[in-house]
């Protein structure tokens, strides 16, 4: 599934230019960024790419301002800073330095999972019923509101930190306990029962969603980056349910003002009904991340897949 506008594509690593490929940093997702940023690293050199690791935002500002590299491929996760809420593109963007991926809205507003509902919800987008959560809201009268069972979880945060499944009353104070200790504000959502799926935009093209069953309740921390019996199905259905769970995803992205790559997680409830989740806008990019699983399924390998993103840091390379 592709949109109408043409991607330019790059045929020779020397137009590219020097690359830095900026991972690791000081947020909490750190080591899934050094490794998401080593495995890019090596398949561009593998393909002739100038490409040279950056750890963290002050180094690489340095590097940049000192006219070491001509365009970054950021592979940086989290926020505060982190790489992927908007700041680091503020700061490259008054240096004229090309990036992967999305520009400082995109990125800024996919950080934040109200915001980002207040925008689906304003274009008729289906996300589960909400409640914002600011420090000191009254949680009680907002699950009254909501419903059981529901989902509590810090509003910028990643890697399902601090997400809390709550079937009753009883349950809620400790959910909310669990999703104060991380920054910024919290939210509270409809629990959507059925079955996950990740959608995976590059370019522009929507790659085969992947449906992710985890062997415990849902996909938590250790299902994402422990257990080693989580089942990814990929393409995640099949028909015309798939290409609405593909053309959603990309509405959704673009609502957000995202370009470029990105990864756009949904719930689809028992009646087949799809409900968005959120946006990434710097996904995970190890061997078993799930882009990379999504792009195999399309015919595009590993080494491809990493010198395409790179191609966004291109105007007409697949931005917005
Ligand atoms: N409304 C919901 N209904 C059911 N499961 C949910 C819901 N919100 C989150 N989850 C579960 O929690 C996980 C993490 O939530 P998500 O909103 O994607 O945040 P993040 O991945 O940034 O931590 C999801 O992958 C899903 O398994
Ligand atoms: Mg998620």
């Amino acid at each position: 599934m592709t949109s109408n506008q043409a991607v330019r594509h790059i045929a020779d690593a020397r137009d590219f230019g020097r690359i830095a490929v900026v991972m690791g940093g000081s947020s909490s997702e750190r080591e899934v960024s050094l490794n998401s940023g080593h495995g890019v690293l090596e398949a561009l050199k593998g393909r002739g790419v100038d490409a040279h690791a950056i750890d963290g935002i002050p180094a690489l500002l340095d590097a940049v301002r000192a006219g070491h590299f001509a365009r970054v491929f950021n592979i940086l996760h989290g926020q505060h800073g982190g790489g992927e809420d908007g700041v680091l593109q503020g700061a490259l963007d008054s240096l004229h330095i090309p990036y992967t991926g999305s520009g400082v809205l995109g990125s800024a507003l996919s950080m934040d999972k109200v915001r980002s509902k207040w925008v689906w919800t304003a274009l008729g987008l289906p996300t589960p019923k909400f409640a914002p959560l600011p420090r000191g809201a009254d949680v009680h009268a907002a699950a009254r509101t909501i419903g059981f069972p529901l989902i509590v979880k810090p509003a910028s945060e990643g890697s399902s930190v601090g997400v809390s499944r709550v079937f009753a009353e009883k349950d809620l104070d400790a959910a909310v306990e669990l999703a104060q200790r991380y920054p910024g504000d919290m939210l509270m959502e409809t629990l959507v029962e059925g079955a996950e799926f990740t959608v995976s935009i590059l370019q522009r093209e929507v790659l085969p969603s992947i449906r992710i069953v985890p062997k415990g309740a849902y996909y938590d921390y250790n299902a994402k980056y422990v257990a080693e019996d989580t089942q990814y199905i990929c393409p995640g259905l099949a028909g015309d349910a798939e290409a609405i769970l593909r053309a959603l995803a990309l509405q959704a992205f673009t609502a957000l003002g995202c370009s470029g790559w990105g990864r756009v997680d949904v719930m689809r409830d028992r009646e087949g009904r799809n409900w968005l989740l959120e946006v990434n806008t710097a996904p995970g990019m190890t061997s078993h991340s799930l882009v990379p699983k999504a792009a195999a399924a399309a015919g595009i390998d590993y080494a491809e897949l990493c010198w395409r993103v790179l191609e966004t840091s291109f105007a007409d390379g697949g931005r917005a």
